[in-house]
């Protein structure tokens, strides 16, 4: 796994203080369960402003810690353009998501590991399955708008306890938004190095506009008091 995997196992900070990173993301698993009380919170897809502000790191994470408490958690790497999720699980890429959609008859078997990667540690409760973006495509927009991949989603959701989607940014494209859709809340990752916040205002604006569930933010690439590299921030919609 790549080092962006940060709640493998506790990790030390820089300065040799015991840093527990796993604690970060098992505080944002409960904020996202006590998110709604009303409806599950079941599917949860993950964007940001623009790129490299860290969504595929808190996505990852964010799944392995859900495999901790749930017996079945699917990643979905639907960022079909810069797909990473596969580098980050040491895993390849030669078939996946856009590959199961292709043939996609309304029959997904979770068990084929041509398509889902299983990954499971001694000490989680859990099995994680990894969906790649699979080969690529011309058109991601229109495969991700598309209703056979609504359909797709469906299915899963009678599969898995959860499912963590990974998107790319809303200001480079507007395949985030249909994943926002069909998922049932949106993290948004603000970067404390790199976020513009008028940029970050009219991500939000956009996502609202399409009538999006943006369940909160997370800050990522704080650099906190006492010099430890990890820092979130999680707050309930306004
Ligand atoms: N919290 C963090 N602190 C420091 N560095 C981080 C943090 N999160 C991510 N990074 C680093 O920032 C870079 C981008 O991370 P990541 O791939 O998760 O971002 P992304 O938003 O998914 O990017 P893209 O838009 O290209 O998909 C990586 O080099 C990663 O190691
Ligand atoms: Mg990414």
């Amino acid at each position: 796994m790549s080092r962006r995997i940060v709640v493998a196992k506790n990790t030390k900070s820089r300065r040799g203080n015991q840093f527990d990173y796993s604690e970060i993301y098992r505080q944002l698993r409960t904020n996202i369960e006590f998110s709604s009380f009303e409806d599950k919170v079941q599917v949860v897809n993950v964007t940001s402003t623009m790129p490299n502000e860290g969504k595929s790191t808190v996505a990852s994470n964010l799944a392995i810690i859900c495999s901790d408490k749930y017996e079945k958690v699917l990643l979905i790497d639907c960022d079909l353009r810069k797909p990473v999720q596969h580098k980050i699980f040491n895993t390849t890429n030669k078939v996946g998501l856009s590959n199961l959609l292709l043939g996609y008859k309304d029959q997904v078997d979770i068990d084929d590991e041509i398509y889902f990667k299983r990954y499971k540690k001694d000490t989680s409760a859990g099995k994680l399955y990894l969906l790649t973006s699979g080969s690529k495509v011309p058109n991601p927009q229109e495969l991700l708008s598309s209703k056979r991949f609504k359909r797709l989603i469906e299915a899963l959701k009678k599969e898995f306890d959860c499912i963590i989607i990974d998107c790319p940014p809303i200001n480079a494209v507007s395949d985030a938004i249909p994943v926002s859709s069909v998922s049932d809340g949106t993290l948004f990752v603000c970067s404390a190095k790199d976020t513009n916040k008028k940029d970050a205002k009219d991500a939000l604006v956009q996502l609202k506009r399409n009538g999006v569930n943006v369940l909160g933010c997370v800050l990522s690439k704080v650099e906190d008091p006492s010099n430890k590299r990890y820092g979130y921030y999680y707050r309930n919609r306004e």
